[in-house]
């Protein structure tokens, strides 16, 4: 009898070119799984053919949905497509992987909350979203939950990392084309450094324990105090920062006012908490350095 908690385990990164997913391939492939990180191109989540097809051809024992729409604003202008991709998608997967008996991580954000509260979002909150991209990702939790047998939500919050389409993670090419630099100082969450994500989700998948997380860093602040410090680190001086309001920048979505989170389900499973957000800087700066060359 071939010995099964032997076999390489398999995983299916849905949205596989985008941050978190480029990120979680290099982490598990370095843990010994076999990855399979299709791009929007070679898997639309949409399309329920394409999942069966992926999912036939790969046999993986865990999906994990990367698959979003990034940009909050363009969310509330096409709606339709919002749902599509952030309801749709992850009930198409989560219903394949009931079929294939393969376990369903699903990644959510933030955004799901309101943004009123003083302090940390707990999983007791209830979540209350306010744009189209928080209704629509708070839709493709519930889908998960509805469809998977097996499953974990993981919410996260300011995703950064090099090659990011975020603030944070674009903090250098803005500072380059923006002059002065402006930031959004009255708007609170924590940034969370992708490759401490990558490796969270995987404690998370190797404990078993299925349910919501919180996936985040710890600490609180502001894009202005972010790019500050980035700034700073990589000694990048001659740029002037502003500090403005989320409303100054007029985007069409509304954003939560404060958005940070706190996790229940992993201090309960024995998770410590992930580093200071401040901590993870400096790796940032390097990785940006070391990935462009010089700035
Ligand atoms: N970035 C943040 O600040 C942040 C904050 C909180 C939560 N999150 C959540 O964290 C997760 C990962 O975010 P991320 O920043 O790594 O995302 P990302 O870099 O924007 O990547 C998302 C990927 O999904 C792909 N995609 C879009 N529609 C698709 C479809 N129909 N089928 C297959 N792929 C599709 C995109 O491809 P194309 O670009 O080619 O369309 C892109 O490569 C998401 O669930 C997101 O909601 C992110």
């Amino acid at each position: 009898m071939p010995d099964k908690s032997k076999e390489t385990r398999r995983a299916l990164v849905a949205g596989g070119h985008g941050l978190l997913a480029r990120t979680l391939r290099v982490s598990l492939t370095s843990s010994g799984w076999e990855v399979f990180a299709p791009s929007h191109a070679e898997l639309d989540i949409t399309d329920e053919g394409a999942v069966q097809r992926a999912f036939g051809g790969f046999r993986p024992h865990f999906v994990i949905n990367c698959a979003s729409t990034s940009n909050v604003d363009s969310c509330e202008r096409e709606p339709e497509w919002a749902f599509s991709v952030n309801e749709l998608g992850p009930r198409l997967l989560a219903r394949a992987c009931n079929k294939a008996g393969a376990e369903m991580v699903h990644t959510s954000t933030d955004y799901v909350f309101e943004g009123a509260k003083q302090g940390f979002y707990t999983q007791e909150d209830e979540p209350r979203p306010q744009s189209v991209y928080g209704k629509s990702k708070l839709a493709g939790e519930l889908a998960v939950r509805e469809e998977a047998a097996r499953f974990y939500i993981i919410r996260t919050s300011w995703l950064f990392g090099v090659g990011g389409g975020n603030f944070g993670s674009k903090v250098f090419e803005h500072a380059r084309r923006i002059k002065p630099l402006l930031c959004v100082a009255d708007q609170t969450s924590i940034p969370t450094y992708a490759p401490d994500l990558a490796r969270r989700i995987e404690e998370i998948i190797a404990l078993g324990g299925h349910g919501l997380y919180h996936g985040t860093n710890t600490g609180v602040g502001t894009w202005y105090e972010f790019a500050k410090m980035a700034l700073e680190l990589a000694g990048i001086e001659d740029v002037e920062i502003e500090p403005v309001s989320r409303a100054e920048l007029k985007g069409i979505a509304p954003r939560p006012g404060n958005s940070a989170m706190r996790c229940l389900l992993s201090e309960k499973v024995g998770l410590a908490p992930l580093r200071h957000w401040r901590d993870t800087v400096p790796e940032f700066v390097r990785e940006v350095q070391t990935a462009s060359g010089a700035f």
